[in-house]
């Protein structure tokens, strides 16, 4: 059994059931079970979402503790998200880690969602960071389906927001838009894979928003009376043009990040920037900003696909920062619908 801080992370904070044990900043496991129950939906039933968590944890839990070949006596901190996120979502996982804490008399570290997103690009595996070193300061794009931000991330726990989307999260606006293209929950990964066989080539409306603020709701609007234009001529087109139309939503929702990052790299003078959240995982997004940093000369940091989607690791490296400089919760917390990043 190797020596050192061995942390048991949860994340339940929407659709996602998982666990990970870190010893520091090394994943020793990272289970999650992601509820297919919601496909049929066309999109995430809270009710059904807390349900499947209660009924799935306790397995989850078992798993990554026997994947990592530890046992939950040689654990010494139990880490779990604690928001933001959907409320009865967050209270399976927060609940399950206090009881934790409380029968093993570990210490107990909330964990917020978002900065667990951004600060996964600290994990290590097999030795190796998971990408090419970050190091503070650094600029991140964190996209989700429910988080559109740039922030400036000076510190573990130092986070601005520089810019985020007044509505829709890119993410949700993802989702929405193939819902109206017929395509499966969840929508990102279904546009992305068909754009790849596509071309941009139908044009929408945007919005103009001053600043490093963005507007993704006023888009599905555009594409849906681009897209009834269209059918009244090629009645098909839904079918026959489907990767063309991926193509272009995926481009129109993709443009305005790279624009606003761009802008934001250059207001604060920063040198790395990085990506993370679900649509971090995004095709498109991952090589325009390839392109633009190879221009700009920034470092850019592209999580592995294994750490855009929700997952317990980067719960484990948020936990891992809070543990080195001391902040304990205390088991009478509670999950949190809502948390600003910048509180
Ligand atoms: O971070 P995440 O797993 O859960 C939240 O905290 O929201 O993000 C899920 C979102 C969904 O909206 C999904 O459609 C989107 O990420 N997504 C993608 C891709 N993979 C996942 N969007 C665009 N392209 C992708 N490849
Ligand atoms: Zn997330």
């Amino acid at each position: 059994m190797e020596k050192g801080p061995l942390t048991l992370a949860i994340e339940s904070s929407c659709d996602d059931t998982a666990a990970a044990v870190l010893h520091g900043l090394e994943v020793k496991s990272n289970v999650r079970h992601s509820q297919l129950d919601h496909h049929a939906f066309g999109g995430v039933v809270p009710e059904i979402a807390s349900r499947k968590h209660g009924q799935l944890i306790s397995a989850v839990v078992n798993q990554a503790l026997i994947d990592a070949q530890v046992d939950k006596a040689d654990l010494t901190a139990i880490a779990v998200t604690q928001g933001p996120g959907l409320l009865g979502s967050l209270l399976v996982g927060h609940s399950f880690a206090k009881s934790m804490a409380l029968a093993l008399n570990l210490p107990l570290i909330n964990v917020h969602h978002m900065k667990a997103h951004v600060l996964a690009h600290f994990l290590v595996e097999d030795g190796v960071q998971s990408r090419s070193s970050i190091s503070f300061p650094f600029l991140c794009l964190t996209v989700s389906g429910g988080h559109s931000q740039i922030v400036r991330v000076d510190d573990w726990n130092a986070f601005t927001i520089l810019g985020e989307t007044l509505d829709d999260a890119v993410g949700e606006a993802f989702d929405k838009a193939a819902k109206l293209l017929s395509l499966p929950y969840p929508g990102g990964p279904e546009i992305d894979t068909l754009a790849q066989q596509g071309k941009a080539r139908f044009k929408f409306a945007t919005v103009k928003i001053p600043g490093l603020d963005m507007s993704f709701s006023g888009l599905k609007t555009s594409f849906i009376q681009v897209m009834q234009r269209h059918q009244q001529l090629h009645p098909n087109t839904l079918i026959d043009d489907l990767p063309d139309w991926c193509a272009s939503i995926q481009k129109a929702l993709i443009s305005p990040l790279i624009q606003r990052t761009t802008m934001a790299m250059k207001q604060e003078g920063l040198r790395d920037i990085a990506i993370a959240g679900g649509v971090a995982a995004n095709s498109h997004l991952r090589s325009s900003l390839t392109d633009v940093a190879k221009h700009s000369g920034w470092s850019l940091h592209l999580p592995p696909l294994s750490y855009t989607s929700d997952n317990a690791a980067m719960v484990g490296a948020a936990a891992h920062f809070a543990l080195q400089n001391d902040q304990i919760d205390h088991v009478s917390s509670s999950a949190k619908a809502r948390i600003p990043i910048d509180a």
